[in-house]
């Protein structure tokens, strides 16, 4: 199972505060079932240069690995990635490529929750279109009751993909719109999105068992072996 949204790096965002912290969240992620995690620490066009951004996340990942190799026990496969805010203009940013999920061209997009509004749709609609980049809209579910009548279809009609979070499945409130799109196909990925060990803990195993509950075991299958398709 994969993880495709986490904030596990160590000290680089507002995710795990120490190398322990992270050490722990990849446990809890294991007892869960993820064989692969995706790293996605936030990245901000306005703060720093992705080249800035990936000096930081090579240090922080290096600090996970040597804790990991220190441990006797073993891990998953680690992913590294990034989730990119959006911003006006993003879509003539020459260096987004770099900050593509690891070896792949999937760039976890996040929007704000607010209308997109028709320039935005636009860049995303050139950014997919442009074979540069395959963009995941980071948790859709945040920004559907914002968005008019149509955007997300015209959207995946265009070829954009959505992740959704664990949570999504995981509330009583969401349950039945997650299953609906699950049903649907309009997922493409499920990230735990977790932060830190306390308040938002990686909880993807009890989302999975939900759609378990819900769907045959050969849809499941079906929907992990796309995901390992569009990681290659
Ligand atoms: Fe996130």
């Amino acid at each position: 199972m994969i993880d495709f949204h986490s904030h596990i790096l160590p000290e680089i965002d507002d995710g795990a505060q120490s190398v322990e912290e992270s050490l722990e969240m990849l446990r809890m992620l294991k007892s869960q079932g993820v064989n692969t995690v995706c790293l996605t620490p936030h990245y901000l066009a306005m703060d720093e240069s992705p080249d800035e951004f990936l000096v930081r996340r090579e240090e922080a990942f290096k600090k996970l690995k040597s804790a990991i190799n220190e441990s006797d026990e073993e891990f998953q496969t680690l992913l590294l990635g990034a989730e990119v805010y959006y911003y006006p203009g993003i879509c003539k940013m020459e260096e987004l490529k770099k900050l593509t999920l690891d070896g792949t061209d999937l760039l976890l997009l996040e929007m704000p929750m607010a209308s997109f509004g028709e320039f935005a749709i636009r860049e995303i609609e050139e950014l997919t279109q442009s074979s540069q980049v395959q963009v995941v809209i980071a948790h859709i579910e945040r920004c559907i009751k914002f968005q008019k009548k149509g955007t997300l279809e015209r959207l995946l009609d265009c070829g954009v993909m959505f992740q959704v979070n664990a949570s999504f499945f995981n509330s009583r409130k969401t349950k039945r719109k997650a299953l609906n799109m699950f049903k649907e196909g309009t997922i493409h990925f499920i990230g735990s999105d977790c932060h830190n060990i306390k308040y938002r803990p990686p909880k993807i195993g009890e989302a999975v068992d939900i759609i378990t509950d819900k769907f045959s075991k050969d849809s499941l299958d079906e929907f992990f072996n796309n995901q390992k398709e569009y990681l290659n």
